[in-house]
C-alpha cells in the first residue's frame, strides 16, 4: 500500500492511534487490513467482484439505530466474527458509527480499523472515537467510545461523492476550523482553493485532533464543536433528514449567527457558498416548527433548566445557556427561518 502523505497521531485516553494516508482504493487491500470487512452496501458490489467477502451494513438513518444493531450483531456472529478478529470498517459516518458500537459490545469488545469513505467521515468522524446510535425518533441519543486502532484514508474515494456529500464534508470541517479560533479558520479558507484534498484534511483532522487531546470526554473545550448542531440535528429529524448532516450542521451554523447578532461574515458566506453549491434551491421542505421544537427541545447537550448553544464570540465560538421557556424557543425558530431566507 502505498504512503500519499506523513500519517498524524492521536494521542487519546481511550487509546493512542494514527490517521495513516494509504492508497486503500482496490478493495483486494481491505482484508490486509484486518480479518473481517464490515462495509456500506454501496461498497459490496465492488468487493464482490474482487473476490472479499463482506458485511454489509446500509448506510441510513434508520441502518444505525439501536434496533438495528441485533441484527448486525447476529451477523458478526454467524461469519465467524470472534475474540481474535479485528474488523475493517469501510463507510462513512452511519457506518464508523455501527462498527464502533458493535465492535465495543460484540464479546465485549474487538479492535478495528476504519477507512473512511465520505469527506464528513475524513475530516471530522474518523478521530474522536464515539459512537453515536439513533433510538426511535432521537437522533444519536446512545453512544459510547471505542476508537480504531487505525485510521487509512485514501481520498480516492471521493471521486464519486455528490456535490452535496461534498459540502456536508466540507461544512463540518470549517465548524472545526472556525471553533479554534481566527488562525485555524483562515489555514482552512487558504487550503480550500487547491484542488488536493490531503492538505485540507491534515489540517482540520489536526486541529480536531487539539480538541480531542486537550478534552476527549466533551467536558469543556471539545463541546465548542457542537457549534451548528443544536439547530442541525433538529433540522435533520423534523425535516425526515432532507439534507445531508453537515449541510444541517451549515444551517444551524448560520442560525446560531443569527441569534447571536455577531455578523461572522466570512463564515457565513462561505457555509452559504457550500449550501448553495449542492442546492441552487432549498430541498428544505416547509419548516414544521412543533416537530422542530420537539426535537430542539430532546438535544441530550441542554441541561435540566436551561438550554445549551454554541453561538459565536469574538474571532471563535462560545457557550451560553439560555432559559428552558417560549421565548427561547421562538427566538431559536426566529433564528432557522431567518437563516434559510438568507442561503435561498
Ligand atoms: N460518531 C461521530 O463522531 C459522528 C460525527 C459526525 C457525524 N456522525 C454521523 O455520521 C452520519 C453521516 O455520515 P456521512 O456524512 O459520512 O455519510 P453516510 O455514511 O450517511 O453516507 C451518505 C451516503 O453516501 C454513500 N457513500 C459513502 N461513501 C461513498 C463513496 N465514496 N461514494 C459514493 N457514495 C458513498 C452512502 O452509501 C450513503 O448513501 C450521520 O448519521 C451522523 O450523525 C457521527
Amino acid at each position: 500500500m502505498k504512503e500519499l502523505a506523513p500519517p498524524l497521531e492521536v494521542r487519546s485516553q481511550s487509546g493512542a492511534y494514527t490517521v495513516q494516508f494509504l492508497d486503500v482504493g482496490d478493495p483486494r487491500s481491505w482484508s490486509g487490513l484486518g480479518t473481517h470487512v464490515v462495509c456500506d452496501a454501496y461498497f459490496v458490489p465492488r468487493a464482490t467482484d474482487a473476490g472479499v467477502t463482506t458485511i454489509a451494513i446500509e448506510a441510513t438513518e434508520q441502518g444505525k439505530t439501536l434496533e438495528a444493531m441485533a441484527p448486525v450483531v447476529l451477523d458478526l456472529r454467524e461469519k465467524g466474527v470472534n475474540r481474535d478478529a479485528h474488523l475493517v470498517a469501510i463507510g462513512g459516518g452511519v457506518v464508523q458509527d455501527v462498527v464502533t458500537f458493535a465492535a465495543s459490545i460484540f464479546m465485549r469488545g474487538v479492535p478495528w480499523t476504519y477507512v473512511p469513505t465520505t469527506l464528513m467521515a475524513m475530516a471530522d468522524s474518523c478521530i474522536g472515537g464515539k459512537s453515536s446510535i439513533n433510538v426511535g425518533t432521537f437522533k444519536n441519543l446512545v453512544g459510547n467510545f471505542h476508537p480504531p486502532r487505525t485510521v487509512v484514508i485514501d481520498t480516492s474515494f471521493l471521486k464519486t461523492l455528490s456535490a452535496a456529500e461534498i459540502a456536508s464534508g466540507l461544512s463540518e470541517a470549517v465548524k472545526i476550523c472556525f471553533c479554534k479560533g481566527k488562525d485555524a479558520f483562515a489555514t482552512y479558507l487558504a487550503l480550500y482553493e487547491k484542488e488536493d484534498r490531503i492538505p485540507l484534511l491534515r489540517h482540520v483532522l489536526a486541529t480536531k485532533i487539539w480538541f480531542i487531546e486537550i478534552d476527549e470526554f466533551d467536558k469543556k473545550e471539545r463541546r465548542l464543536l457542537n457549534f451548528g448542531h443544536t439547530w442541525g440535528h433538529a433540522l435533520e429529524a423534523s425535516t425526515d433528514y432532507a439534507i445531508p448532516h453537515g449541510l444541517a450542521v451549515a444551517v444551524g451554523m448560520i442560525a446560531a449567527i443569527e441569534l447571536s447578532g455577531v455578523a461572522s461574515e466570512e463564515l457565513f458566506a462561505h457555509a452559504r457558498e457550500l449550501l448553495r453549491s449542492a442546492f441552487a434551491q432549498s430541498p428544505l421542505p416547509p419548516l414544521d416548527r412543533s416537530r422542530f421544537l420537539k426535537t430542539f427541545r430532546a438535544d441530550k447537550k441542554h441541561k435540566t433548566d436551561s438550554y445549551r448553544l454554541i453561538v459565536p464570540q469574538g474571532d471563535a465560538v462560545a457557550e451560553i445557556s439560555v432559559p428552558k421557556d417560549e421565548a427561547t424557543e421562538a427566538k431559536v425558530f426566529a433564528a432557522l427561518e431567518r437563516a434559510i431566507g438568507r442561503i435561498w
